[in-house]
């Protein structure tokens, strides 16, 4: 364990499995306290008991949130405040895949994966900005994706998704930069990294192994990400070591969007 993090505290959204598992775990082997949430409760409570089993007691906690929800956001940070003693770290990293192309999409579906990928990346910052500015210096990490710098015919509610939080994250670093705060906001964009929500990407019957084997002919590494190589990536942007970097996007694709 090292302390790259330490002093840090830290809410991750959608932390019951796949890269938010993986990054509240590193955030806290880094010497962070972290705040788990997600709708899946029992998920994100079993990691945080892993953690705590891991690193020590009270290093994390674990609440059921839906962050689509503006209320669901008040108490997260009441939570925040209460069992971290502050916030110091967001890491926006809830969404959902929803394929497609603009002719296949219903109102519904494209409502619900706004909800989910935008929404909540406005509500989240609105939320927690008050208490970030008690806790400076502070850093918000939005997961946004390779697909929201480079589009597919049937993506076109997670590409315009992704996108919009591609720009509402410089949008919220220049306000934070123009107020003064030593609050930064940056984007991350990775590709096929290896969690459950690749499996939305599955045709009907198709084995997983296939499936991982066909996206990983797609990238130019010739293989797909680990939850870990995203978690390295939040954890420096989650640290001061990144001090100067804000507005920025991190992608994380393995040379696809070098093609
Ligand atoms: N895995 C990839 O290849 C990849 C690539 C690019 C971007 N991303 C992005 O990374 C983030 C995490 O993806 P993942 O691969 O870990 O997905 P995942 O499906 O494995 O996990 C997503 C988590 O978010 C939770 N969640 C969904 N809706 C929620 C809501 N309304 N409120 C609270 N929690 C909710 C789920 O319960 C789940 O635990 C997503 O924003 C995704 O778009 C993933």
């Amino acid at each position: 364990m090292s302390s790259r993090l330490e002093g840090k505290k830290a809410l991750v959204t959608g932390a019951a499995q796949g890269l938010g598992s993986a990054i509240a775990t590193e955030l806290a082997a880094e010497g962070a306290r972290v705040l788990l949430t997600d709708l899946n409760e029992a998920g994100a409570t079993a990691v945080a008991n892993q953690i705590n089993r891991e690193f020590g007691a009270s290093r994390a906690f674990a609440i059921r949130h839906d962050v689509t929800n503006q209320a669901d956001w008040r108490r997260a940070i009441e939570a925040a405040r209460s069992e971290l003693g502050g916030l110091s770290v967001l890491v926006n990293n809830a969404g959902i895949v929803i394929t497609g192309s603009v002719e296949d999409l219903d109102m519904d579906e494209w409502r619900r994966g706004m909800s989910v990928n935008v929404d909540s990346v406005y509500l989240g910052c609105k939320a927690a900005l008050p208490l970030m500015r008690e806790n400076q210096p502070a850093s918000i990490v939005n997961l946004s994706s390779i697909a929201g710098l480079v589009a597919s015919h049937n993506f076109a509610n997670y590409n315009a998704s992704k996108a919009a939080v591609w720009l509402l994250t410089k949008s919220i670093a220049l306000h934070c930069a123009r107020n003064g705060w030593d609050i930064r906001c940056n984007s991350i964009h990775p590709a096929f990294i290896r969690t459950p929500i690749l499996n939305d990407l599955a045709k009907s019957g198709e084995d997983v192994v296939e499936l991982h084997a066909k996206l990983a002919r797609q990238v130019p590494l010739g293989r797909l990400g680990e939850p870990s190589d995203v978690a390295h990536a939040v954890t420096y942007l989650a640290s001061d070591e990144s001090r100067f970097m804000t507005a920025a996007e991190l992608k994380l694709d393995g040379g696809i969007s070098g093609m």
